[in-house]
């Protein structure tokens, strides 16, 4: 792509038809990112471990009861969650699409002795396999897939726990999707990062579709050494509790219970929504 092809874009982006998301699963930006899940600066890709910390110590109280369970970590990342659920004594399986991630976290593991099991691979197509007291996927992820393979993911869930198991899922809520499908567009030049390894100049714009009640944001990603341009988009399903509740329900789980936020949890308050339904 070219300068050219940004003057000459469409005036709105169409949810999910520029662009699945952010390419977490090519080697190249996987590696990248995983600067970013490590980095204790921010709170961008994966939270601070202080903060995974709290959030770990609720999972293990509240929905494992302190005994020993099997947990699935849909959307791992570099095993964050896993690797201390697995020091606490239970028995975890993480997977994600992410290679640096993965190949970080079986890294990790092997050192640590913390023998949880990684695997890399595609939510959308991995078998879940049965047996968990525990399937999670967290940090706003769900929110990025297309309605039907979010749904097809609650199938699997439901199909992998045990019939008194329990499916936590983290969602962006709302207002929130709302309010970020409606920003101002922005740019921002870096020396080299996320993006790229070399110099770009990054310019965004969002979406909010009222119809699809989805938000997009197109990126494009210049390297003003040559004027090449590389497009590409993210979007996110936004669901009210109603709307969730549905869904879980249609997919098998009986009870469908809502948390405004993470126990404790004050800096994101009002970006993220618990479910948790039992099957
Ligand atoms: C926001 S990060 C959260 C990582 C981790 N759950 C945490 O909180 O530290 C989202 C993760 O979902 C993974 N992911 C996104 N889509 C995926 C897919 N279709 N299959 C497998 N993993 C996926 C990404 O690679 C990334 O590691």
């Amino acid at each position: 792509m070219h300068l050219m092809d940004i003057v000459n874009r469409n005036e709105k982006a169409i949810p999910w038809t520029e662009g699945e998301k952010i390419p977490w699963d090519e080697p190249g930006f996987s590696r990248r990112m995983l600067r970013e899940h490590l980095s204790q600066e921010h709170n961008a890709a994966s939270r601070r471990f202080e903060i995974v910390d709290q959030h770990v110590a609720w999972i293990h109280h509240e929905l494992l009861n302190e005994k020993p369970s099997h947990v699935l970590d849909l959307g791992c990342g570099p095993g964050f969650y896993v690797s201390r659920l697995a020091r606490l004594g239970h028995t975890c399986t993480g997977v994600d699409f992410s290679p640096a991630s993965i190949e970080y976290a079986q890294k990790h593991d092997l050192e640590n002795h913390t023998e949880a099991t990684y695997i890399h691979h595609d939510l959308r197509t991995f078998d879940y396999g049965n047996g968990f007291d525990l399937v999670m996927l967290i940090y706003g992820e769900f929110n990025t897939f297309r309605k039907p393979d979010a749904r097809a993911i609650l199938k699997k869930a439901h199909q992998a726990l045990k019939n008194d198991g329990r499916l936590l899922i983290e969602l962006n809520s709302y207002s929130c999707l709302h309010g970020f499908g409606l920003t101002a567009p922005a740019w921002h030049s870096s020396q080299g990062g996320l993006f790229s390894e070399e110099p770009y100049l990054f310019l965004e714009e969002s979406f909010w579709n009222e119809a699809m009640q989805a938000a997009t944001r197109r990126m494009y990603v210049i390297n003003p050494a040559n004027g090449e341009v590389q497009q590409m988009a993210d979007n996110h399903q936004a669901y009210t509790e109603g709307d969730l509740r549905i869904m879980a329900e249609e997919c098998g789980f009986s009870k469908v219970a809502f948390h405004p936020n993470w126990p404790g949890n004050i800096d994101e308050s009002g970006d993220y929504l618990l479910m948790v339904c039992e099957k």
